[in-house]
């Protein structure tokens, strides 16, 4: 065996042939990995289900579910699609290799296998999935800080799902692409995550803020959207995190935007905050109704804040009863916007 890593990868071998699976298990333990060998279809699912791990070598041949099937529910699966699966497949099988590439498969393995070949393709995908672990963990630790920070605030318990529910509605409403309605949701959750950079005194403030304070809190946008960094995976998400705070007569921040210049997704995170900010109870008065919340948005809108159609949309779909639950939960808790 060569030296062992810090932390060892670990490759499943699915193989009903034993002769094969010892083969596969020696080959990669000498390189260093930490082998576990099944030798069929059932147990492997039901082990990933119990342990993922960072690569699979999945024979084709199986018996009971074939390994295609076996590649496809991997595949299928939120939680396991991203775990690379190298398919093993007999000479001469291009017709698997269709089959496998429609089923998922991330490479393919011919045998008799090469010992060379082998450590370099799994070498090479387990590096991969090293990489989307890591791009991972960095979006969990952004949303984790995003909670961190309703956490922090008293007055905005909440706040982050229930914009992330209301902007998703009406995202759906507008009849938005999936990714759109993603982006919303993510939105919702992180548009506020800026204010991490704001310091206590100024977030949990009971009182209204100073010039001075509030020329602090309005950096939270810029704060959030370098925190979202270079992610790929919240490309769509950073400008709403920049622009839920502009306003379509050009009167919000950071970068006082008119109109269409303000992207849609920060237009309707922006008409959502201001909604549950105003159905929330704030330190200086009680919660609005949802009738008299929309009431104030609708004024707002006549002032040249909002676009009008989109506001129209939330309004329609509040009215019909699309947040009641939502409201009535929110009438006992405390909220200040920004
Ligand atoms: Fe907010
Ligand atoms: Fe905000």
């Amino acid at each position: 065996m060569r030296g062992r890593r810090a932390f060892p990868a670990t490759v499943l071998v699915v193989e009903d042939q034993q002769a094969n699976r010892e083969l596969l298990a020696r080959l990669l333990d000498v390189h260093g990995y930490i082998v576990n060998c099944v030798s069929d279809g059932e147990t492997a699912l039901a082990s990933i289900e119990q342990e993922s791990p960072d690569l699979i070598l999945l024979d084709v041949g199986l018996p009971g579910i074939d390994g295609f099937e076996v590649c496809r529910r991997i595949k299928q699966h939120q939680v396991t699609r991203l775990i690379p699966i190298v398919l093993v497949t007999g000479l001469h099988a291009s017709e698997d290799k269709i089959k496998g590439i429609r089923a998922g498969a991330d490479d393919f393995l011919l045998k008799p296998f090469n010992e060379e070949e082998l450590t370099a393709r799994v070498g090479s995908l387990v590096r991969l999935k090293r990489y989307t672990d890591d791009l991972e963990s960095a979006e969990s630790v952004i949303i984790s800080l995003a909670m961190t920070v309703e956490a922090r605030d008293p007055y905005t318990e909440g706040h982050c799902e229930r914009l992330a529910t209301y902007a998703t509605a009406l995202g759906t409403q507008l009849r938005l692409h999936d990714d759109q309605n993603a982006a919303l949701k993510r939105g919702g959750y992180l548009h506020d995550v800026g204010k991490i950079g704001v310091p206590d005194a100024i977030l949990q403030k009971p009182s209204t803020l100073t010039g001075a304070e509030y020329d602090v809190m309005k950096r939270h946008p810029i704060i959030g959207e370098k925190l979202c960094g270079q992610l790929r995976s919240l490309a769509a998400v950073r400008p709403i995190v920049r622009h839920h705070h502009e306003r379509c007569n050009g009167s919000g921040y950071p970068d006082g935007l008119c109109g269409d210049a303000i992207p849609l997704l920060a237009q309707i995170v922006g008409i959502v905050d201001v909604y549950d900010a105003l159905t929330t109870t704030r330190p200086y008065r009680n919660a609005l109704s949802p009738d008299e919340a929309f009431k104030e948005l609708t004024k707002e809108t006549e002032r040249g804040l909002h676009r009008a159609d989109l506001v129209r949309e939330f309004i329609a779909l509040g009215r019909s009863g699309r947040f009641d639950g939502i409201a009535t939960n929110i009438a006992t808790r405390k909220s200040r916007s920004a």
